[in-house]
């Protein structure tokens, strides 16, 4: 059985004071509660990424993630972080491909598969993000365009390899808009990412494969987006910036 997922991307927000308030205000919380999601991914600014790791280190099912990693080992990239330095403050993940990335850091299809491989070579795994504009969407064209990032980035990958992967499936037109997709929607596009998987790499595989949601998620709609069949849990911004929402979020299973 796939695993439900729920993350929290904080993206470009908190201060030090506030982001350890937040750790603290979540393990507190979590702490406290039985809920049914299988794995919580905080997924705070670099620079928290130590300290988050460290402090939710005993708190039951919670793992943490970068925001996005260099495609090299390292070297001379002033401002970059890589993979190895995130894997040795002790997080488990990487988010790539995040349409804020793939916009503002001209990040292409390309150098995404370049980041997919050198997060999975060192054992990093990967939230991988997709979803398309509006402008795709009116024009009918959002199905084929989400299946090329897939191609593009992730389906050189061996089926071993993609055992490291859980998607996120992110409309733009659905990010900090209010905007949800409809389950209807979320629905639609998280089927037809699996048959794309599957087509690829076997109903196995598509099968273990977790694909979240991610899109104004909120404690008012995530119980019936994680009720549908294909939707496995949801990656979330601003609700994950508010402890109480988050966990509200966790409990949506
Ligand atoms: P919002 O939940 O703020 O719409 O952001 C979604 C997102 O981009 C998560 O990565």
């Amino acid at each position: 059985m796939r695993k439900k997922i729920v993350a929290g991307n904080w993206k470009m927000n908190k201060t030090y004071e506030e982001a350890i308030q937040l750790i603290n205000d979540l393990n507190a919380g979590l702490n406290n509660l039985s809920h049914s999601t299988d794995e919580i991914i905080i997924c705070p600014p670099a620079l928290y990424l130590h300290e988050a790791a460290t402090l939710t280190r005993d708190t039951a099912k919670v793992f943490t993630a970068s925001q996005n990693c260099h495609t090299n080992e390292s070297g001379a990239y002033t401002g970059e972080i890589s993979v190895k330095m995130i894997k040795s403050v002790g997080a488990t993940y990487s988010i790539l491909g995040h349409s804020e990335r793939r916009m503002y850091n001209h990040e292409s299809d390309e150098m995404l598969r370049d980041k997919v491989n050198i997060a999975l070579a060192n054992n990093l795994k990967v939230i991988f993000c997709c979803g398309e504009s509006l402008e795709i969407r009116s024009k009918n064209e959002y199905i084929n365009f989400v299946k090329s990032q897939l191609e593009n980035s992730l389906f050189h990958l061996s089926k071993e390899q993609f055992s490291s992967i859980v998607i996120a499936y992110e409309p733009i037109w659905a990010i900090g808009t209010g905007v949800t997709a409809s389950k209807e929607q979320a629905q639609e596009m998280h089927y037809e990412i699996r048959y794309f998987i599957a087509a690829k790499y076997g109903s196995e595989v598509a099968e273990a494969t977790s694909i979240l949601y991610g899109g104004s998620c909120n404690p008012k709609n995530a119980k019936e987006l994680f009720e549908q069949a294909d939707v496995d849990g949801g990656l979330i911004g601003g609700a994950s910036l508010v402890a109480a929402d988050f966990i509200s979020i966790i409990q949506s299973f």
